[in-house]
């Protein structure tokens, strides 16, 4: 279902992307009559827009208090370019038509990367550079059975919506806990730095509860 959803989303931008890039394209070449014609599809715009900001919406709740903010700066620029462009072709304005052209490929690339400046540190981690490679040496203190009642609280709290509660749900290309290869030392790497979409949870979770949670995957397998 949410990939499905994520995979409809990507596929309504791209329409939306692409019918705003054709209408650009003949407003630049001073095609006025085929534009015309295009434009007699009025309802284009809007359903995309709305199928757009439906299907965003959705994939934004799933992540609850974890979206991160680029998140939430592409539903604002959304919220901006859909005005530029009804306004842009209604008064066959060149340049507001291309400032919604290159805010949407802005937001296009933002997406793939999951950054604002496009800087891959920022939010995700460099893929060749696993964040297990820092992890440092776990000593987990407090008894084993209570570490792992928190970590299942930890887990269903914040993991359970992408992971799944058997660690096998797969949102947004999650890989499948059960068949993880990671050690604890690099589970407890991974959970606080994240990468792409998995949210980092140095600032969200305390050590303990880290540690606890990296344990209860244990569980899962
Ligand atoms: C928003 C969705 C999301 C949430 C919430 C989330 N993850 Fe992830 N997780 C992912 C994705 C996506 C990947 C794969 C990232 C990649 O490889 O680019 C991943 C990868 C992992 C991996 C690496 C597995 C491997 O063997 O490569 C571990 C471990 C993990 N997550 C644990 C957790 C834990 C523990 C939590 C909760 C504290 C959590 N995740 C919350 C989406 C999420």
């Amino acid at each position: 279902m949410e990939i499905g959803m994520l995979h409809s989303h990507v596929l309504v931008v791209t329409l939306f992307l692409l019918f705003l890039l054709f209408k650009t394209i003949l407003l630049l070449a001073n095609k006025k009559d085929l534009l015309a014609k295009v434009r007699k599809y009025k309802m284009v715009d809007p359903i995309l827009g709305v199928l757009m900001l439906a299907t965003g919406g959705y994939l934004l709740s799933l992540y609850g208090s974890a979206a991160p903010t680029y998140l939430w700066v592409k539903l604002v620029l959304v919220l901006i370019i859909i005005p530029i462009g009804i306004v842009a072709f209604k008064k066959e304005n060149k340049a507001m038509a291309v400032i919604a052209v290159l805010l949407t490929f802005y937001i296009y690339g933002v997406s793939e990367v999951g950054s604002l400046t496009f800087s891959k540190d920022e939010t995700a981690v460099v893929s060749d550079d696993s964040p297990a490679k820092n992890a440092a040496e776990v000593n987990i203190e407090g008894s084993t059975a209570e570490l792992l009642k928190n970590g299942k609280e930890v887990y269903l709290a914040e993991c359970k919506k992408c992971h799944g509660e058997d660690g096998k749900k797969g949102l947004f290309k999650a890989p499948d806990l059960t068949q993880s290869k990671l050690n604890l030392s690099e589970r407890v790497a991974w959970i606080k730095k994240g990468k792409g979409v998995m949210p980092a949870y140095e600032n969200e979770l305390t050590e303990t509860e880290i540690e606890a949670v990296a344990l209860y995957l244990d569980e899962l397998k």
